[in-house]
Order: C-alpha cells, then sequence, then structure tokens
C-alpha cells in the first residue's frame, strides 16, 4: 500500500499559520503499517518551540485577519465545503487510517461517511449560537447574554480513530470561531495531516487549524502547560489525562477530558438474547478492542451465563482477522508491539490469576500475521471482578464474562470501577430497563443497544473518564464563553 498518493509528501511537515513547515530543529519520526510492519512516510518531531510558533499563530489568527470577521453563514459555508472535501476523498481518508493505525477498511469506510455528516452538523450549530434575555430582578435594568468564542484551543488526540479525533475537535472549533492547535498521536498522524491540507483548500484561513506532529512528553506537554491556550482537549488514558490536567494547572486553562474506561454490559435472562450476543461482540471487539467504551465487563444473569458465553464465544471466532486493507477482513492489528505488548501482559496476568480463555488467548504469529501486531477475540472464563485484566483498561480485544444474580448486586458491581463512560443493559422488562438507567454512574446509558452515537447526542464520562461532553449542544458550549450585558435603563 505504498502506493497511496498521500504518503508521496513525506517526509510530512507541521501545519503552522497556514504552512506546511519542518520542526525547527528538522526532526522526524516515522509511521509504520501494523499489519505488515511495513515504512510509510516520516513525519515531524515537533517540539516545544513549533508549539510556540503554532500558539503564537492560532492567537493572531483569533484576533486579526479575516477569521474574527467570519459570520456564522460565513462559517457554515465554510464546514460544508470541509465536509464536501472530506466526502470527495473519502476513500483517500479511509484507507490512510487502515494503513496507519490497522483499523478494517469496512470500518474506517464507515467511519468516514459519519464525520462527513457530523461536520455538516456542526455547519449547522455554527447558526444557532445564542445567549439569553436574562430576567433581573431591578426595576431599572436590562440583561442579556452573549456567547463568544473562548479563544485559542489545543487538542491532543489518540491513536485509535485519527481522522475520527481530528473531525471532531476541529468541527466546534469552526463553528464557534475558535482557532486550534492539534497534537496527532506519534502512533497515527497521517490522516489528521491531510484533514489540514484539505481546511487550506476549502479556505480554512491560516492560522485557524495548525497542526504539531510529535511525541506526548514533548509537543504535548509543551501545548497542555502553554500559557497562550484558553482551552485544552484531551482523548486519551487516564494516566495522561492526570498529567494534562497538572500541566493545564499552572495556567488555569479551561480543559475537557475523554479518559476511557472499563465499561460494563449487563445482560438479563429477558432480554433477546440472539441479538444482545452479537452485539455484545461488537461493543467489546470492533477495533481490536480499541475503543473508549468497549463493554469489557459483561455480566450475564447466571442461569444463562454459560450458555451466552459460548454464543459470544463463537460469534467473536466467526470474526475474519487480517490485514484490513481486505473488505472481506473485521479485525486488523493492534496499533503498535507496545501495545500488543500490553495486551499480551494483562493476558498472561489473568491466566496467572486463574481465568482461562474460551476463545483466543494469545498472539497470531502464523504466515499472513507473522509481520503484524495480531491478537484475537478473547472471551475470559472464571474471570473476577478484582482481577487486573477486569479492572483496567486494556485497549485490545480482551472481554470477561461475569455472571450475577440480581439487579442491585449487578448495579453494585457495574458501579464498582474508578470509570463512568459508558453502559449497555439487555432487557424485556421496560420497568428494569429505567430503573437501571437511573442507578449506573456512566456519561451513557444503552438500553438494548449499544455504543449509539449520533452529532446531536452528547456523549462523555463521569468520574475518572473524565468531564465534558462532545457532540450535541454541549459540545460546543464547551468552546463558548458566556458574557452577561448590564444595560441600566433609568
Ligand atoms: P496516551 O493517553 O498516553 O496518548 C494519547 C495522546 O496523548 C497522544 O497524542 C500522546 O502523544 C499524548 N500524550 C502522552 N503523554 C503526554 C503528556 N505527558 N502530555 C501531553 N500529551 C501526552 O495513550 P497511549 O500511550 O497511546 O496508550 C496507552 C493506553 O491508554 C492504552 O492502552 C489505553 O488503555 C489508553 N488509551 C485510551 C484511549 C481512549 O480513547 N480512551 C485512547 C488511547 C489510549
Ligand atoms: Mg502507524
Amino acid at each position: 500500500m505504498s502506493m497511496h498518493p498521500f504518503l508521496t509528501g513525506s517526509p510530512h511537515g507541521l501545519l503552522i499559520g497556514g504552512k506546511r513547515v519542518p520542526a525547527r530543529d528538522g526532526q522526524t519520526l516515522s509511521s509504520h503499517n501494523p499489519a505488515t510492519g511495513e515504512h510509510l512516510a516520516d513525519f515531524a518531531r515537533g517540539g516545544v518551540a513549533d508549539i510556540d510558533d503554532a500558539v503564537a499563530a492560532a492567537r493572531s489568527a483569533f484576533e486579526t485577519g479575516p477569521w474574527p470577521a467570519f459570520t456564522p453563514s460565513d462559517r457554515q459555508a465554510l464546514l460544508m465545503r470541509l465536509a464536501d472535501l472530506v466526502e470527495r476523498d473519502a476513500e483517500q481518508f479511509a484507507l490512510l487510517d487502515t494503513i496507519d493505525m490497522g483499523s478494517p477498511i469496512r470500518h474506517t469506510r464507515g467511519s468516514v461517511a459519519m464525520l462527513v455528516d457530523l461536520l455538516r452538523y456542526y455547519a449547522g450549530m455554527a447558526r444557532g449560537i445564542e445567549g439569553v434575555t436574562a430576567n433581573p430582578s431591578a426595576a431599572d435594568m436590562f440583561a442579556c447574554t452573549v456567547k463568544e468564542p473562548v479563544g485559542v484551543c489545543g487538542a491532543i488526540i489518540p491513536w485509535n480513530g485519527p481522522l475520527w479525533a481530528s473531525i471532531l475537535k476541529l468541527g466546534p472549533v469552526l463553528a464557534t470561531g475558535c482557532t486550534l492547535v492539534l497534537k496527532p498521536a506519534e502512533d497515527a498522524s497521517l490522516a489528521p495531516l491531510l484533514l489540514g491540507q484539505l481546511a487550506l483548500e476549502a479556505g480554512v484561513p491560516p492560522g485557524v487549524f495548525n497542526i504539531v506532529t510529535g511525541l506526548g512528553a514533548e509537543a504535548g506537554a509543551a501545548l497542555a502547560a502553554h500559557p497562550g491556550v484558553d482551552k485544552l482537549a484531551f482523548t486519551g488514558s487516564d494516566a495522561t489525562g492526570r498529567a494534562i490536567m497538572a500541566a493545564a494547572a499552572g495556567t488555569l486553562k479551561r480543559v475537557s477530558l475523554e479518559l476511557g474506561g472499563k465499561s460494563p454490559n449487563i445482560v438479563f435472562a429477558d432480554a433477546d438474547l440472539d441479538k444482545a450476543a452479537q452485539m455484545a461482540v461488537v461493543a467489546a471487539f470492533a477495533n481490536s478492542g480499541q475503543v473508549c467504551s468497549a463493554g469489557t465487563r459483561l455480566f450475564v444473569e447466571r442461569g444463562v451465563a454459560e450458555d451466552f458465553a459460548r454464543a459470544v464465544a463463537s460469534h467473536a471466532s466467526a470474526l475474519k482477522l487480517g490485514n484490513g486493507i481486505d473488505p472481506e477482513v473485521d479485525l486488523g492489528p493492534l496499533v503498535s508491539a507496545r501495545q500488543l505488548a500490553r495486551v499480551s501482559d494483562y493476558m498472561a496476568e489473568a491466566r496467572a490469576e486463574g481465568a482461562g480463555a474460551v476463545c483466543g488467548g494469545a498472539r497470531l504469529e502464523d504466515d499472513a500475521f507473522a509481520n503484524g501486531f495480531f491478537f484475537p477475540p478473547t472471551v475470559l472464563s472464571g474471570a473476577t471482578d478484582t482481577m487486573r485484566a477486569v479492572r483496567e483498561e486494556i485497549f485490545g480485544p480482551i472481554l470477561a464474562v461475569l455472571p450475577f444474580d440480581d439487579e442491585d448486586e449487578v448495579v453494585t458491581r457495574a458501579n464498582a470501577t474508578p470509570f463512568g463512560l459508558g453502559a449497555g443493559l439487555w432487557t424485556g422488562n421496560v420497568g428494569r430497563a429505567h430503573r437501571m438507567a437511573k442507578r449506573l454512574r456512566a456519561g451513557s446509558v444503552w438500553v438494548n443497544c449499544y455504543n449509539a452515537i449520533d452529532p446531536a447526542v452528547p456523549s462523555g464520562g463521569v468520574k475518572a473518564s473524565g468531564q465534558g461532553r462532545e457532540y450535541g449542544k454541549a459540545h460546543l458550549e464547551e468552546h463558548l464563553e458566556t458574557k452577561s450585558l448590564w444595560i441600566a435603563t433609568d
């Protein structure tokens, strides 16, 4: 796949002030295909000085030049043009994410289509930003609120959905009139860079969208601590989220965090068990488990638990693993050798603690898998709530089946985690659905579905899964300040 047109531009520069530039110190990083080990391209390893340049460009674009004069109508039109260009180049984007981070082309094609729709949603939202006429009790006072863009935004994103995360950060920035410095993940920087090219083509003014590729500890840490950044959005691990919040504290910038989880997926015996079993597989193994809201703790009512685990294992074993460039492939490799080692370690520890694998359980190394980072979908049996593989986010295709006896018990166990991103619930009893949904501590509860997502519906976490919301009106609010305007009328 080294014939992808974008790869010919290697080494890829940073995008700062509308220009593609090398890192100031000239250093680069490399991108590899995790299915084959093949070298794809080199790209700039930005550092502190490059972040300074990018933040300065973003500040200047926020305050001067054409951008502050863009009306809501102008911003909407710009977002519509960008959506059209992403749609035009959809196949290029899908291929690029597939070869850069391994996600199957079936999956990345579907993602691009949803992202075009997401951009069009933000285009509409650009016209719907409004304050309120307030109602003070003083007789001679008029008061209203005005919404203003928060300013220069920083965004640090992970590798599990590179185009997805880039568009999710850029959309509300353009809708509200903010500017952005994006730090892609070092394991998957190519699609964000291609998006940067399309943004220029769409007419995004120089400095409104800047991209500094590089390492977390260098470019990422510099962006989080930068005094010129008004708001920082981070998606990734809870450990890095803590470091980012600490780095941001020095400048008191606004911070939003989406930090993954260990989401419960709860199946009662009164559910449509065939559908629940099929969806439990998607919930846990889509994108090879590299999904923040993966349903990795599968609680099943005890009477049906054994049969249900077998059904899940049989659906999981039917999934086709391989190089995601093959349109028949359901599951690609893990993103990196490091991620493969991490997943393998969790598996080894689960075995040492007494769990077994109903299916999967070890890295695939034969023939077609030899040069990639392939780990098959794995269903653990004999797992308990206290095992590390059942408590911590693995970010790989490992699912624990955990039998339960009643509602109170399963609510307590489902909530006994530092995380709270999503929760799945399968039942044919509408009263139970409402009772349970109320008691589950999670940002999203999915009843008889899992991982439903829509531009208009907010998504985010409680507890250690983060703060702030993305998608929906709530996402726009993260990018807006409320100014109160008082006028004495006497
Ligand atoms: P990470 O959270 O360290 O990396 C995410 C982003 O943060 C990358 O762009 C990285 O360069 C940046 N970063 C890293 N350290 C930083 C720092 N000190 N300051 C500023 N930015 C920094 O995640 P990583 O190392 O790629 O994966 C490790 C584990 O994290 C995974 O196994 C998974 O459990 C979890 N993870 C969760 C994600 C989610 O969406 N919930 C996404 C990616 C990883
Ligand atoms: Mg790669």
